[in-house]
């Protein structure tokens, strides 16, 4: 009896220690292990990308449901954290949800909406949403860039519309969203069903591509998962191969003109993940989604990576990794653990 009561309170310590450890302030960076929240919840942000807005740090991902699988569609919309440090994030809840009572909605429960990205419109005054969005019941045949917006970073967001992106009569696949010194946005994206690397202009709502696109030269076609930034004049796109889930080798490409040819640098990771003991023919086990301009630091960029998990999504794990640049190409060190302090 009083072994049972023994063992019984061991446990209830080993619960409240471990769930305070989960709840405890992050000091550091720790690639592909579990992150949780401040609330001591895993964070569930999948394929996602971090705007800053009055001082503090957004991320926005895919919320993917409990238990599914990629097949059962595992989407349900998309989750946005907060955080001032970006390595301790609170909750801000799920901004657009999939819509489980309206069937004919085009983000109704069973859509596919991934790889959500948010930019903020200062003409409008408005933070618009773009999502990959593949209509229920329609799999991943026929891809549409879904839009939504909200007055404020951390929701609600209302779905807007969705288009085709990437030129009549293509789709539009793996994208990301460039804004530029000048305010413009651009939408560059793997084009469904050719998969060439295409770009075009947005409106200056920000809700529409403004003409046509064009391929972008130099970079390879079946570019997916692509991220660009502009540092020092220079326009760098890191992106991956085409592999499903799986993951295959990251790929990087800079240009000065945006609109004209790219040059190929190959594979910028080096090293190896040792928990799921993957180089950089796997980029560490990731796919790309977003790189992050940390503010107030020189010349700091974060490079975000998905561990995908098509069999349970929701356990994806998170690879950021601090890019150097030399010569003005990135570079990409596999790191255990790192602090954004320790970084130049
Ligand atoms: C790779 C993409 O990057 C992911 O977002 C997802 O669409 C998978 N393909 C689906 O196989």
């Amino acid at each position: 009896m009083k072994k049972t009561i023994l063992s019984l309170l061991l446990l209830v310590a080993t619960i409240a220690i471990h769930g305070n450890d989960k709840k405890k302030r992050q000091i550091e960076f720790k690639p592909a292990q579990e992150w949780f929240d401040t609330n001591g919840h895993p964070i569930n942000a999948h394929g996602g990308g971090v705007i800053y807005f009055k001082k503090t740090y957004y991320w926005y991902g895919e919320h993917k449901l409990k238990g599914k699988s990629e097949k059962q569609f595992a989407d349900g919309g998309i989750h946005c954290y907060s955080s001032k440090d970006l390595i301790n994030w609170k909750d801000e809840g799920i901004v657009l949800s999939v819509d489980y009572k309206n069937e004919n909605s085009d983000i109704a429960y069973g859509c596919i909406l991934e790889r959500p990205k948010v930019v903020y419109n200062n003409k409008n005054k408005q933070f618009v949403a773009y999502f990959k969005l593949y209509l229920k019941g329609v799999g991943y045949k026929v891809s549409n860039v879904g839009v939504a917006v909200s007055d404020n970073p951390n929701g609600p967001f209302t779905y807007h519309h969705k288009f085709h992106g990437g030129g009549s009569p293509y789709g539009s696949g793996d994208f990301s969203m460039f804004q530029d010194d000048n305010g413009e946005l651009y939408h560059l994206t793997v084009r469904k069903p050719d998969k060439a690397f295409v770009i075009g202009k947005m409106d200056s709502d920000y809700y529409y591509p403004d003409g046509e696109y064009q391929i972008c030269g130099g970079v390879d076609a079946h570019t997916e998962a692509p991220a660009v930034i502009k540092r020092k004049g220079t326009y760098h796109l890191l992106g991956s191969g085409s592999s499903g889930w799986n993951p295959n080798a990251a790929r990087s490409f800079t240009t000065n003109n945006l609109l004209g040819e790219w040059t190929s640098h190959g594979n910028p990771c080096k090293g190896i993940n040792p928990i799921d003991k993957m180089g950089p023919e796997k980029t560490f086990s990731g796919q790309a989604s977003y790189i992050i301009n940390v503010r107030g630091k020189k010349d700091t960029y974060i490079a975000m990576f998905d561990i995908w998990k098509p069999q349970l999504p929701i356990t994806g794990r998170y690879i950021w990794l601090p890019i150097q640049f030399k010569n003005n190409k990135m570079s990409i060190v596999w790191r255990d653990s790192w602090r954004l302090n320790n970084f130049k």
